[in-house]
């Protein structure tokens, strides 16, 4: 793999997608990871990310020049670029000139890290330091007017770094520049493909499985869609899928999974009701972790309860996850990341689970699955519908979750998601969760009467992956016809509001 070394920036993921859109592996690693646990993994590169610190702060993360002697290709970006040329001999110096945002640059020397960039262009930037004196041996090649080494190659030793963020949408032909790195200056070649990735996790499954029974939940979403579709093209019939109901579900989510996806590929479905279960385990919680732990945990008894269903005393050894690497990132399992929210799949898992977990998925990020599904034969609607989490309902009610608050939710939700739908917007937008304040009440007059109801959340984003996201500027026309039908139709609820926060800072769902 292309190994990306985080240095505390949000930026890594980003750099991990975009070396993986040029077809070419990656994975993230902390900054805290030794040279001997990076080059562990065999990497063909290695890129330094940005990061928030200033090199010269005082614990600031520093580059160990060890990692240069390996013989492996570097590329450094921003902070990274700056740590490297600080760990190469170069000079890097607090300029007055700071740069943030759209910044003007030129080119001063042909170079392949440059290829085909034209001499003048907007990159985004967003540093206080500046490295003012490249390390020995390296070409400078860029600068701009608060950045006199704005990037350097060293193409002999596979070296190179740039001041600005190649991996930002607003820099222009960011991706053609991490492409001349990976191709021309570390000689990789684009052969990650989703065809190889499918042939690959194929042949691991069988190797994993052997002649053994398994077991995959399926949620109605595309991860455990597409992950089921693989293991099944892996090990046809020794696969059966389990639909946990579990009463947290959206209206029609059942049926439709019961349709869809059997339909699609033929796979043994048993449905198993267990709204009982879940609604039990979770009387009286609020809080947002113990009601994902609680999830989590119920899931796999459930599994647990169909596995003996299916296969008695024998049992079933193996249980297929759609975890991906987001999830795993985000729950703090991605090596030194701090725990956000335990998704339910990840940081929810019971201690005495009973199941080896295959999850063919757990390197991928959404579109990448969406490929995955695509080059498995999955139908369309199936591979793009838009993403719902694995705890459902339960992490969109504020409050505690109860049969009579899960039906309001589910009433306005079916009337919000009816109106996106009918004015087409289902794939300009990301994914619309909408979230009832149950412990919140607010006055309201309702012909001729006060009301005191709850208020309804759309929180309608835009995103690529996840991991960050914008609101979605959803036209007012839309707005205000779910507005109008959520409080006309669904009793108890007296005011719609909309949320119009990216993320960060706000996460997707509220919970
Ligand atoms: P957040 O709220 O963390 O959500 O910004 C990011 C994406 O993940 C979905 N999500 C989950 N999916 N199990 C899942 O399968 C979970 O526990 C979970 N929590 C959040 C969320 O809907 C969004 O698409």
């Amino acid at each position: 793999p292309v190994i990306v070394i985080d240095f505390g920036a949000q930026y890594a993921q980003l750099i991990a997608r975009r070396v993986r859109e040029a077809h070419v592996y990656s994975e993230i690693m902390p900054h805290t990871a030794s040279v001997a646990e990076v080059l562990a993994r065999d990497p063909q590169a290695i890129i330094l990310s940005g990061g928030p610190q200033s090199v010269y702060a005082s614990g600031a993360p520093q580059v160990d020049p060890a990692l240069f002697s390996a013989g492996v290709p570097v590329f450094g970006i921003c902070y990274g670029f700056q740590a490297m040329a600080q760990a190469l001999g170069g000079v890097v110096r607090r300029t007055d000139t700071s740069e943030f945002g759209r910044t003007h640059l030129e080119v001063d020397e042909p170079s392949p890290l440059l290829a085909g960039i034209p001499q003048t262009l907007n990159v985004w930037m967003s540093h206080g330091d500046s490295v003012t004196q490249e390390p020995a041996g390296f070409g400078r090649l860029a600068h701009s007017l608060g950045t006199p080494v704005a990037a350097f190659a060293d193409t002999d030793r596979g070296f190179a770094g740039v001041q600005w963020h190649p991996e930002v949408a607003h820099t222009e032909l960011g991706q053609q520049v991490i492409e001349n790195f990976l191709y021309n200056v570390a000689g990789l070649t684009p052969d990650w493909t989703s065809e190889n990735f499918v042939a690959e996790q194929i042949a691991a499954i069988r190797a994993q499985v052997g002649d053994r029974q398994v077991l995959c939940g399926l949620s109605g979403g595309v991860d455990s869609a597409v992950a089921a579709a693989l293991v099944q093209r892996a090990i046809g019939d020794q696969l059966t899928c389990v639909f946990v109901d579990h009463g947290l579900l959206r209206a029609g989510e059942a049926e439709q999974v019961e349709k869809d996806f059997v339909a699609a590929t033929g796979v043994r479905l048993v449905v198993a009701d267990e709204k009982d279960r879940f609604l039990e385990a979770l009387a009286g919680v609020s809080d947002p972790e113990t009601k994902r732990k609680i999830v989590g945990r119920e899931f796999i008894r459930s599994f647990e309860a169909a596995a003996r269903a299916i296969a008695g005393e024998r049992g079933i050894d193996f249980l297929v996850q759609g975890t991906l690497y987001p999830d795993v990132v985000e729950s703090g399992g991605g090596d030194g990341a701090a725990n956000i929210k335990s998704h339910h799949n990840v940081g929810g898992l019971p201690d005495d689970l009973q199941f080896t977990l295959i999850e063919p998925l757990r390197t991928l990020f959404k579109d990448e699955v969406r490929a995955a599904g695509v080059e498995l034969g999955l139908p369309e609607e199936m591979v793009w519908r838009q993403p719902f989490p694995g705890p459902g309902l339960a992490i969109r009610i504020i409050g505690e979750v109860t049969w009579e608050r899960l039906e309001l939710l589910r009433a306005a939700d079916a009337i919000a998601r009816h109106e996106l739908t009918a004015a087409g917007l289902d794939r300009a937008v990301w994914q619309m969760p909408v979230v009832l304040l149950a412990d919140v009440r607010s006055v309201g007059v309702q012909g001729d009467g006060r009301t005191y109801g709850h208020p309804i959340v759309l929180r309608p984003v835009s995103s690529e992956d996840a991991m960050t996201a914008d609101w979605s500027r959803l036209p007012y026309e839309v707005i205000e016809k779910i507005s109008t039908r959520i409080t006309n139709e669904v009793r108890q609820i007296n005011r719609v509001v909309v949320d119009v926060t990216s993320k960060p800072p706000g996460t997707i769902e509220w919970e």
